[in-house]
């Protein structure tokens, strides 16, 4: 009877028989109980959260004792990111301080925050970890309680580098930003929050480029009647204007 059954079958059966050997001995021999219940009983994983302490203190009450570094955090940069958000949840450490709470130490933690990343909020000061000072731990120079802005680029290039490189080789090379731009000190600071002023009228080009203007060195035009009434930079690009085709 055995023997009518082909070759391939017997050993087909072998294998599956294998198979089936080796998953119950896993489940109920190998494996303790307690390991199947969190891999394929989620619900307790859920339950044990659920069944922990909220253990956070609150944002006020690390002031009684420590005074200094509130002090500090309350008036920098920080001022609105709370103790706990970096050193966990410290109910058990105000019941007891010496339950001490982490501190985030590692370069990782304030690249959380700080990491580049186009979709936090323009201006958002945001740095590429891999190579901004790396090696070192952020707070070797920046003090986590108060943590003072970077030192403001003192030349219009700094940030704006396209404009100036335009500039640089176009026929206003020699003019500089601050005779067509008032730039208040704050914009370099803060830069959205007060722009520097644009010139706003064909006169302004004038004082320069007009037959009666003292400027020797800049081309001439006739200001009542050149390029109708419209602004001077409706055609020409103010950080690059083109030459003049017309022989002088
Ligand atoms: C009742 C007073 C008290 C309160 C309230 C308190 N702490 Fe402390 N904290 C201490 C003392 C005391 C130490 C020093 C413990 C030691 O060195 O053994 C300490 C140490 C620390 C440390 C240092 C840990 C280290 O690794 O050196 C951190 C961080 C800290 N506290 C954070 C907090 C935060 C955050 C809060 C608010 C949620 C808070 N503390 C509230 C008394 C307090
Ligand atoms: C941006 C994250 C951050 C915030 C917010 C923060 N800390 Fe810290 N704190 C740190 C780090 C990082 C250290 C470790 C500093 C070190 O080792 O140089 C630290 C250290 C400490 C220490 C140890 C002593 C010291 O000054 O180095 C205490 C105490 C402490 N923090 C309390 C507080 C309290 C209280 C607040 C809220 C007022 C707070 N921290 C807010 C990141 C933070
Ligand atoms: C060796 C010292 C040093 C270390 C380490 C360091 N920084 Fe800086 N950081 C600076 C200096 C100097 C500036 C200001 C000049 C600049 O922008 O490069 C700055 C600027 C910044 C700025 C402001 C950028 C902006 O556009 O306003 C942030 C945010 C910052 N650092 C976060 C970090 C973080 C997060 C770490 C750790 C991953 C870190 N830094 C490590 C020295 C350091
Ligand atoms: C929970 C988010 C968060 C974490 C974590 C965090 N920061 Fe900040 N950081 C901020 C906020 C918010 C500001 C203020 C931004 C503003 O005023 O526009 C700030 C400002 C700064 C500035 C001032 C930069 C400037 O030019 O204005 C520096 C430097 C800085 N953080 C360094 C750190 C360092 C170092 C750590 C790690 C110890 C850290 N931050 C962790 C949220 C965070
Ligand atoms: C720290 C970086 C920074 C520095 C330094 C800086 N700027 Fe700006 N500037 C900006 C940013 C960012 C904007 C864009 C503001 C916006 O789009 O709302 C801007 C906008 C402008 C504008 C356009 C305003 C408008 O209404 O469209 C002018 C003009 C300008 N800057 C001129 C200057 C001049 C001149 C200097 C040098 C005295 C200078 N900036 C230095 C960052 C800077
Ligand atoms: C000859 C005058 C002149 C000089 C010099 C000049 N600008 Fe302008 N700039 C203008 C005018 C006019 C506008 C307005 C253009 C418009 O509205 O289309 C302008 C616009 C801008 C803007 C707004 C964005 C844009 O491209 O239209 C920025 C930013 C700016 N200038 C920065 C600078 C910087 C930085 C320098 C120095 C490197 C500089 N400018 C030099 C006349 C000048
Ligand atoms: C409607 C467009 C238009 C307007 C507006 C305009 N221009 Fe022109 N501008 C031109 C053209 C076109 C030329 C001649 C280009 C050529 O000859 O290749 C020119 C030439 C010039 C030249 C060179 C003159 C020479 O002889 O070399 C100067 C300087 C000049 N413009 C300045 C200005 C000033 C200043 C204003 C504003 C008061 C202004 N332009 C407004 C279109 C305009
Ligand atoms: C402070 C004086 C000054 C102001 C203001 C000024 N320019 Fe000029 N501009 C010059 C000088 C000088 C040259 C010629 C430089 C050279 O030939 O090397 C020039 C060249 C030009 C040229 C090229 C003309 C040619 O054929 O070579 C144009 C176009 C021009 N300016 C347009 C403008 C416009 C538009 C404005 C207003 C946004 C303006 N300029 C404001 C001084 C000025």
């Amino acid at each position: 009877m055995l023997k009518k059954i082909p070759e391939q079958i017997r050993r087909l059966a072998v294998v599956i028989g294998t198979i089936v050997a080796a998953v119950i001995a896993i489940r109920f021999v190998i494996l303790p109980s307690s390991m199947f219940d969190m891999q394929f009983h989620h619900r307790s994983t859920v339950e044990r959260e659920v069944a922990k302490n909220i253990a956070f203190a609150g944002a006020t009450v690390c002031a009684t004792c420590h005074v200094d570094q509130m002090a500090k955090k309350s008036k920098g940069y920080h001022k609105n990111v709370s103790c706990e958000t970096c050193h966990g949840a410290a109910r058990t450490h105000i019941e007891n301080p010496v339950n001490k709470p982490t501190a985030p130490r590692g370069r990782e933690f304030c690249a959380f925050c700080h990491a580049y990343d186009p979709s936090r909020p323009t201006g958002f000061p945001q740095i590429n970890p891999v190579v901004h000072n790396p090696l070192k731990p952020c707070t070797t120079c920046h003090s986590p309680h108060d943590p003072v802005p970077s030192e403001a680029p003192r030349e219009c290039s700094a940030c704006h580098a396209q404009i100036a490189n335009i500039k640089s080789a176009s026929p206003h090379a020699l003019i500089g930003c601050s005779t067509c731009h008032t730039a208040p000190p704050q914009h370099k600071i803060s830069p959205r929050s007060v722009v520097p002023s644009k010139p706003e009228t064909r006169e302004f080009c004038a004082k320069c480029h007009a037959k009666e203007a003292d400027r020797k060195d800049a081309p001439k035009i006739d200001f009542a009647s050149h390029g109708d009434r419209f602004l001077c930079w409706d055609c020409h690009y103010p950080h690059l204007p083109e030459r003049s085709a017309i022989k002088r």
